[in-house]
């Protein structure tokens, strides 16, 4: 018999309690043994979590009990979860979470502490999505070429909303936070950090990367406008908060932010709150995963299949997939050096000798333009919409900060990437 400590009871502690004994029979047969939940920690006690298992508000009640072979934390946060967690691993219990935005920091020192104690972390992205199982076991025989993911819920939601129905950004937050998906802060789902930090995990696991929030591309949605989403449909795009790792060379760009695609693209066609992630191995070459990247019982069928793996062996894999550093290790390529495409709207007073101005401007960051369209927006303002060639990350954001000075342009350019 295997006994599990929850700490932080929420939605997905519920259904992970849950799960186990609704599902006991075919979870008892696959891992070889029975699991039972022994306690949960709760920060508040009053409240009635339909559970037959010991709670208490004292993490410490679960970490002390010599009986508890399983830490699963489910409390969110970094500082304070990596201390529980690190208390777990020293007093030799195994460890599953879901908590990415500790990962995104410390999952180099929690490899190192963790040594051959289990930790395991599957719902930590995408959900119930298996991806950590398919990138560090089934895809292990690869170089990764790239990963390419819809992997915040939140945001995907948003984006289709306004495609959809063209409804604005701020009516539409409240209506996502209201289906329980958005992270506590949601500025975590908008700004691109949550997908950042699953990022991060993925680009470990498939590079050996250790890289932090700070260290790579993170955008959101936020600024993204309805006129933007119904240009990109007008010319065959949606715009989608995505998620990329792509391996250069020796370098590794990683990046979050929005995106057009064409609206053909696989990737296009991912709608509301569902993630889905491709995967491109040298030697496997594309991989496509789709499913539910949160809720409590998708999140919760991530966090029982590593409790079962744990059941049935007790030792992890490398937790990050590598046991050893690979020869000729890839690095992270700066922010500045990524190249792509680019879709650019610019308002600008609609005056004689203003578009070659512009032009001027574009051709002296050596930056080419693919296609263009002026739109009025009235009497005396236009749209200039273009979209161009291959450029430089530091040329864009250089032509940007110096369009955004001229008097004949009205407002900050918007920029978004084409993929
Ligand atoms: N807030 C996330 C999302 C779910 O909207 O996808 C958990 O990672």
């Amino acid at each position: 018999m295997i006994k599990v400590g929850i700490i932080g009871v929420g939605t997905v502690g519920t259904s992970v309690a849950q799960i186990l004994k609704d599902n006991a029979d075919v979870i008892s047969a696959r891992a070889g043994q029975d699991i039972e939940v022994k306690s949960g920690v709760v920060k508040n006690l009053n409240k009635d979590r339909g559970l037959d298992i010991v709670i208490t508000d004292n993490v410490d009640d679960v970490l002390n009990d010599s009986e508890i072979d399983i830490v699963v934390e489910l409390m969110g946060g970094v500082e304070e979860a990596f201390g529980v967690v690190k208390k777990a691993l020293k007093s030799g219990k195994a460890v599953v979470t879901a908590n990415k935005a500790l990962l995104a920091y410390h999952r180099y020192e929690l490899q190192d502490i963790a040594g051959t104690i289990a930790f395991e972390y599957e719902a930590a992205v995408a959900g119930g999505i298996p991806i950590i199982t398919a990138l560090r076991d089934g895809l292990s025989a690869n170089h990764i070429e790239s990963i390419v993911g819809i992997m915040n819920g939140t945001c995907n939601y948003m984006m289709t909303k306004m495609a959809n129905e063209g409804v604005a950004y701020d009516d539409i937050l409240q209506e996502a936070q209201d289906l329980g998906y958005a992270e506590a802060d949601p500025s975590f789902d908008v700004g691109g950090f949550d997908a950042a930090h699953k990022l991060l995990i993925l680009a470990s696991i498939a590079y050996g990367i250790d890289a932090k929030p700070e260290d790579i591309l993170i955008e959101g949605i936020q600024d993204v406008s309805s006129e933007d989403v119904a240009f990109a449909k007008e010319f065959g795009y949606v715009i989608k908060l995505l998620t990329i790792a792509k391996k250069d060379g020796s370098e590794v760009e990683l990046r979050v932010h929005a995106c057009l695609i064409k609206q053909d693209e696989m990737i296009a066609k991912i709608d509301g709150v569902m993630n889905a992630i491709s995967v491109v191995g040298d030697k496997v070459g594309e991989t496509l995963y789709y499913g539910p990247g949160a809720g409590g019982d998708a999140t919760a069928s991530a966090v029982v299949a590593n409790i079962i793996d744990i059941a049935r062996s007790g030792k992890s894999t490398p937790m990050l997939g590598f046991d050893k550093p690979m020869e000729g290790t890839l690095t992270l390529k700066p922010s500045a050096e990524i190249k792509s495409k680019y879709y650019l709207r610019i308002n600008v007073s609609d005056k004689t000798g203003v578009l070659a101005k512009i032009t001027k401007i574009f051709e002296i960051h050596n930056i080419s333009v693919e296609t263009m369209l002026q739109k009025s927006t009235s009497d005396i303002s236009a749209n200039l919409l273009i979209s161009t060639h291959i450029a430089k990350e530091s040329n864009i954001q250089d032509m940007i900060s110096e369009l955004e000075k001229l008097d004949f342009v009205n407002s900050k350019p918007v920029m978004i990437r084409i993929v």
